[in-house]
């Protein structure tokens, strides 16, 4: 969030600032210029948005999901955007996340081998 808040930042200039708090004057009055978590559409983050189960296989398998998501999030900015400057960086989050994926699949194969112990945390 720091990197594309920080992003956006430096592609804007004064006149622009004063065009986000005319425009966007009620998300400017609650959070100025700073990053706020919120969807495209203007759904604020919640603790709705976070899922656990207790159970290692299935939320490992909900943080998968969640990486995935965020790689094909990045990828549809990738096709928005037209500056290789705001390209770059977004490539370098997506593969973030495509690592991030391929970590949680480390874990999940560990805890398939110890599914059938008795316990395993
Ligand atoms: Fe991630």
């Amino acid at each position: 969030m720091e990197i594309v808040g920080s992003m956006v930042r430096q592609l804007l200039n004064k006149p622009e600032y004063e065009d986000i708090a005319k425009d966007y004057a009620p998300n400017y009055v609650d959070h100025g210029l700073g990053v706020f978590a919120q969807s495209a559409g203007g759904q604020s983050f919640d603790a709705m948005a976070t899922q656990s189960m207790g159970d290692p296989i299935a939320d490992i398998a909900e943080d998968m999901a969640a990486e995935q998501k965020a790689r094909a999030t990045y990828e549809y900015l990738i096709d928005m955007a037209d500056d290789p400057d705001v390209i770059a960086p977004l490539r370098f989050l997506r593969e973030r996340e495509v690592v991030h994926f391929q970590r949680f699949g480390e874990i999940m194969d560990y805890l398939n081998d110890l599914k059938d112990a008795k316990k395993y945390h």
